[in-house]
């Protein structure tokens, strides 16, 4: 099991297989996706072959994120890769949404467990401003069709801004009612290029959970392996509520995650100084050892916690570049 110093054990990887997004949400990349030369992303094998180490490891769940991996065409044979690994018993997806009616079924064919979707609005107009895409109509298609195709535990993603979307929490509340999501909404993060929009957006999550527990919601007990989200139900309500708020005090403390980005490095946090190579140990099965052997040595250099309350983003310019 991969262990750091503080005893922490990491079971879960977030796995970016693209750094190219198609929207433009203001938080994350208002301007769009800016190629940067003609970077290589992590290739089909190479991504096998680092999932099926971590799974040696003890990982058992992988989310695939980007960017915006539905824009890979071997997104499918991608799931069907890890699904093929025993020890991986949860295979998550991070989407904008963007045709997931057309593709669910692709992807659930080929062994996705679990599906979040990322959506900052419920309102159309306002969903276009903060995304760039007036695509709300079909993202909620796809929602029901993954419904319909037996996926249960589909969270939402929201992420919680002061000027954008604030407005709308009674509208969210009011959706939960009838629709059996999770929805979660995520504190907005300071990254390297968000520090205007981030000084005028961000809005405590407990400022929403003295709301929700004045409104008769309750603290869901989680195991003590759950991540850092804290989660609420409340009896007349179909859906939860998540809440993930990365500026609270003690929210490193139940870290359970690694990430690699799709370049092919491995970053100890999200807001971390550096990513640690490992793609020159993706090219064969006979490295898996050696491999091993390195990602325990990079995580001695895991820190207790992030130091974004002292606005240290790291080398984080922008959360499309490791998926969140
Ligand atoms: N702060 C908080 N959440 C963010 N996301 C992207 N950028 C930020 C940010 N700066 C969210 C996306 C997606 C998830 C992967 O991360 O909206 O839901
Ligand atoms: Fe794309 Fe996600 Fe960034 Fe939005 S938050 S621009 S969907 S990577």
């Amino acid at each position: 099991m991969l262990q750091d110093t503080f005893g922490r054990q990491f079971h879960y990887l977030r796995l970016s297989i693209t750094d190219v997004c198609n929207f433009r949400c203001n938080y994350c990349l208002p301007e769009g996706y800016k190629k940067d030369g003609s970077p290589s992303f992590l290739t089909r094998e190479e991504i096998r072959l680092v999932a099926s180490a971590f799974a040696t490891c003890g990982t058992s769940k992988i989310r695939i994120t980007g960017g915006e991996p539905s824009l890979r065409k071997d997104l499918p044979e991608i799931i069907s890769d890890i699904s093929a690994l025993n020890d991986v018993k949860q295979i998550a997806l991070t989407t904008n949404g963007y045709k997931l009616d057309q593709r669910i079924d692709s992807w659930v064919n080929a062994g996705l467990t679990q599906l979040n979707v990322s959506i900052d609005s419920l309102d159309k107009n306002n969903f276009e401003r903060i995304t760039g895409h007036d695509r709300l109509n079909e993202i909620f298609a796809g929602l029901e069709k993954a419904r319909q195709l037996g996926m249960t535990n589909i969270k939402i993603n929201s992420v919680l801004m002061k000027s954008e979307n604030a407005h709308e929490f009674p509208q969210f509340l009011d959706w939960l009612k009838t629709n059996a999501y999770t929805l979660r909404f995520i504190e907005v993060m300071q990254t390297n290029d968000n520090e205007v929009f981030f000084r005028q957006n961000h809005l405590s999550g407990g400022l929403i959970k003295a709301q929700l527990l004045e409104q008769g919601w309750q603290q869901v007990l989680r195991d003590k392996t759950a991540g850092p989200a804290q989660e609420f139900w409340h009896p007349d309500y179909a859906g939860r509520i998540g809440l993930i708020m990365p500026y609270s005090k003690d929210f490193c403390d139940s870290c359970n995650r690694l990430r690699v980005s799709a370049m092919g490095k491995l970053h100890l946090c999200l807001f971390g100084d550096q990513g640690f190579d490992i793609r020159h140990l993706l090219q064969s099965e006979d490295q898996r050892q050696e491999l091993v052997a390195h990602l325990q040595n990079c995580l001695s250099n895991k820190k207790a916690t992030h130091f974004l309350q002292q606005g240290e983003t790291g080398i984080t310019t922008n959360l499309s570049m490791l998926g969140g």
